[in-house]
């Protein structure tokens, strides 16, 4: 049974991806698939509970510095970016790191995952370019979720592709991108069929959504912070299917 503590944090979590969705329901979904997805790499990893659980919230917050005054009007805008404004974009890592500082006592991985969330395994990323290993695991797989879900799922500025294409354009990454290791497993045909079940029910209607889930029991692992998709009534108009 859960602790009054580990409830509230879940609670707080959950405000906190409440606050995202009200900015901006498009990231708040993106995040919510990519956290999907992530945990999927992760589970087929044989990664531990507690690593699970702190790979769910990198993916989940691994945004949230989108939401800073100075990226908000860049990131809702769809035309094509400026070379300042790309240079301004590159901040949002960090960005991101100071909005969750605070909880980095309950949660050392949180703030360094997100900070590192664009970092390369060749060490082109940004901002620290760290290499290899020392970027944090939690960083690394949240990477390959994140590219994965901006490839396949339309966002302002950009067309969805296909599954292949996503497939394709993440083993082109394996070692300069990405850990050459998790891309393996995630182009695993097991995996790849995990993957493609979760993209599809993600992209699904939501009113489809809510029938398959009644029948479903523990789809995702059952974590401290589990997210839940919200209820039809709560959703904002404009989020994506
Ligand atoms: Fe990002």
């Amino acid at each position: 049974m859960r602790t009054q503590a580990q409830r509230l944090s879940a609670a707080t979590l959950e405000t906190l991806l409440n606050a995202i969705d009200a900015n901006d329901a498009i990231t708040g979904a993106h995040v919510r698939r990519v956290a999907s997805y992530a945990l999927i790499l992760g589970e087929s990893a044989g990664l531990d509970k507690r690593t699970l659980h702190s790979i769910e919230r990198v993916a989940l917050f691994h945004d949230i510095g989108k939401l800073h005054e100075a990226l908000t009007d860049i990131f809702h805008d769809p035309k094509k970016l400026t070379p300042e404004e790309r240079r301004a974009v590159t901040t949002h890592p960090l960005r991101g790191a100071e909005v969750l500082e605070p909880l980095s006592v309950f949660y050392p991985e949180l703030a360094k995952g997100v900070a590192a969330h664009h970092e390369r395994w060749d060490g082109s990323g940004y901002p620290r370019r760290l290499k290899g290993r020392r970027i944090p695991l939690q960083a690394r797989v949240v990477s390959i979720a994140d590219t994965f879900d901006a490839i396949t799922h339309r966002r302002r500025y950009s067309h969805a592709r296909s599954f292949a294409e996503a497939t394709r354009a993440i083993a082109e990454g394996k070692g300069s991108q990405f850990d050459p290791d998790l891309v393996d497993l995630f182009l695993s045909p097991p995996v790849l069929a995990k993957i493609e079940r979760a993209m599809r029910q993600a992209h699904m209607p939501q009113q489809k959504r809510d029938k398959r889930r009644r029948g479903q029991i523990h789809r995702v692992p059952d974590i401290t912070f589990r997210w839940r998709p919200r209820s039809r009534g709560s959703r904002s108009r404009g989020h994506q299917p």
